[in-house]
């Protein structure tokens, strides 16, 4: 596994320049399932007692995660992972860490009837309250169907597909602008050299695969087993979905586990535990002010009514 994985590397390091891709300035999407969404997305309704929704633990303004260790729902109820980004989602291969959902509609049902999260035990009641939430008619204006939990669902995907922030200084640096500082160049460089890139490619700088966590050294910060919990394979033991770096200053805390707080620590847990080395300071800040310049703009479907 590990030669496959240095052949990677060594691979990966021809073709870095083409390894990461910038995000489209615009995304095609069904603006009038994508404004439905939205609503649904900030509506405590979608919950069992009406105090939580979609963006109390996905924070679009922030970094689209909620800042906490594990997120917190309905009656306090804490849960066992760390909320990821909601922010350019729709590039995942699957989501969540263990990509148990195949695309964002099946995604959205899950934390609707998640006991610790928003707590609807019965489906055709919530139809109902939506009902009397006036979303009959809005439904039907966009969808021939009406108000259905498949409907309900792909509005809010529609609208998560909208949530992607183009335009970083690293996106633009790729376009080629000469935008980086000597710094951050390095840090890229850093970040190439050293094999970051080998797990963290692609238009998210990660999204695209699962690997294990600890391949150099092993790193069992808590009970989650990853992907095992999907395949049931031996195999897929501490493989999580490798996540995103773009807007990483705004996720934090880290890890899947949400037990680090400071990105720095995180790069070098990365680099020890992934890579088999242990950075100087001077190369962890390199790459940490090359992580910075990932920051996109905010999605501009948040402006739009
Ligand atoms: C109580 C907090 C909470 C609420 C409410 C919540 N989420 Fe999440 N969300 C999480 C957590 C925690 C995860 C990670 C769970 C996992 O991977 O097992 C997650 C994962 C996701 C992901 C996967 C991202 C990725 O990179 O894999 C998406 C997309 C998402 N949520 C969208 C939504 C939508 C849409 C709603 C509303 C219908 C919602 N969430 C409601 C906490 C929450
Ligand atoms: C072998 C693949 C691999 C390599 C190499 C690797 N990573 Fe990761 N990275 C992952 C995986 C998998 C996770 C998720 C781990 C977890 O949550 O337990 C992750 C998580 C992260 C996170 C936290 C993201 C978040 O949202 O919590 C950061 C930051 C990060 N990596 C940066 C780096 C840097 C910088 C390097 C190089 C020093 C690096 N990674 C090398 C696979 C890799």
């Amino acid at each position: 596994m590990r030669i496959v994985f240095l052949l990677c590397s060594f691979l990966s390091l021809f073709f870095a320049s083409e390894l990461i891709t910038p995000l489209p300035l615009h995304i095609n999407y069904d603006k009038s399932k994508a404004i439905l969404g939205k609503k649904l997305f900030f509506d405590p309704v979608l919950s069992k007692d009406n105090t939580i929704s979609c963006a109390h633990c996905h924070n679009l303004q922030e970094g689209g995660d909620d800042g906490l260790e594990v997120s917190v729902g309905i009656d306090g109820k804490l849960g066992s992972i760390n909320a990821p980004t909601v922010l350019n989602s729709v590039y995942n291969i699957a989501q969540f860490w263990d990509g148990r959902a195949k695309n964002l509609q099946a995604q959205a049902i899950e934390p609707i009837h998640n006991p610790v999260e928003m707590g609807i035990e019965d489906t055709k009641a919530l139809l109902k309250k939506l009902k009397n939430n006036g979303y009959e008619k809005l439904f039907f204006e966009v969808y021939t169907d009406g108000l259905s939990l498949k409907n309900l669902v792909d509005a809010i995907a529609e609208f998560e597909k909208a949530l992607i922030t183009p335009n970083s200084r690293f996106d633009r640096y790729l376009k080629g602008e000469s935008i980086l500082s000597q710094e951050e160049l390095s840090g890229y460089e850093l970040f190439k050299s050293i094999g970051c890139i080998s797990c963290h490619n692609g238009i998210l700088l990660g999204g695209n695969f699962y690997q294990k966590v600890g391949i150099y050294e092993p790193y069992y910060a808590d009970e989650n087993l990853g992907r095992f919990s999907v395949t049931k394979l031996e195999e897929d033991k501490y493989y999580f979905k490798v996540p995103t770096l773009r807007n990483i200053s705004k996720t934090a805390p880290y890890l899947h586990h949400g037990k680090v707080t400071s990105l720095k620590d995180t790069i070098q847990i990365m680099a020890y535990h992934q890579l088999g080395r242990e950075l100087e300071t001077l190369e962890r800040d390199l790459i940490y002010k090359f992580l910075l310049t990932l920051d996109g703009d905010i999605p501009e479907i948040l402006n739009e009514k």
